[in-house]
């Protein structure tokens, strides 16, 4: 056992062995030596693709729902990653967790809000708390994925004002949000009073090309 993945609680510790991670990416060590189990401030982590935000969700997940006994929230921008994230989720923590996803079109369609996990569009969740406020009676964290999706033109909107109303409302919710591609995030952690988390590592290299005529040339 590494030193690093030692600063996982032990009760969590079980669940990220059984998906064979034996030592933490930088990102991950840096967000929690800003004390993702020791406080509950908001974190926002931009860090390349493919460089593991969604474990940093996972641990903040475990740790809310085994240590602090409240439930999530998982936000993702689409239909698609929300079936995605479910079946990903059940996977790993099915048995033991119940994992729910709520992405009908229907109002007042009734949802089994018995959940220690919910998985949800923007559109969904902002229907749902206007309709029905039980469901997050003993919220304790909201993940936003993709979080830069604020900027998008369709669908900012939407999650600016959830997000808003969780800012104001439920200000002891705590949100982790995880984005690759975060243009100001500096900005956007100052307004969601996030700690931010940055780190360049990446699981490829990023190469550079320019296409100049018919041939793709290499430049960094
Ligand atoms: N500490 C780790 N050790 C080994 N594998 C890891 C570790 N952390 C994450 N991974 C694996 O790395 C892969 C990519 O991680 P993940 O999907 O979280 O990336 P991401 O940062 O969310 O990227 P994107 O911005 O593209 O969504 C996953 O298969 C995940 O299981
Ligand atoms: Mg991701």
């Amino acid at each position: 056992m590494t030193l690093e993945i030692d600063q996982i609680p032990t009760n969590i510790l079980k669940f990220i062995k059984k998906q064979n991670i034996d030592s933490l990416r930088p990102s991950q060590l840096k967000s929690i030596k800003k004390g993702l189990f020791k406080n509950n401030k908001n974190q926002i982590i931009s860090t390349p693709t493919g460089s593991g935000k969604t474990l940093v969700a996972e641990l903040a997940m475990l740790d809310t729902i085994f240590n602090k006994n409240k439930k999530v929230i998982y936000i993702v921008p689409l239909k698609a990653l929300a079936s995605e994230k479910y079946k990903d989720f059940i996977t790993s923590y099915g048995e033991d967790l119940k994992v729910r996803i709520a992405i009908g079109e229907v109002q007042n369609e009734k949802y089994n809000y018995d959940y220690d996990i919910l998985i949800v569009t923007a559109e969904k969740l902002d229907s749902l708390i206007r309709h029905d406020k039980t469901f997050i009676e003993n919220l304790g964290l909201l993940i936003v994925d993709e979080i830069h999706l604020l900027n998008d033109e369709k669908r900012g909107p939407t999650l600016e004002i959830l997000l808003t109303i969780f800012k104001t409302r439920y200000k002891k919710v705590r949100i982790i949000g995880l984005s690759a591609t975060i243009g100001n995030a500096k900005e956007l952690s100052a307004w969601l009073n996030a700690d931010l988390i940055e780190d360049d590592w990446r699981p490829v290299e990023l190469q550079h090309y320019v296409y100049l005529g018919d041939k793709l040339l290499r430049y960094k």
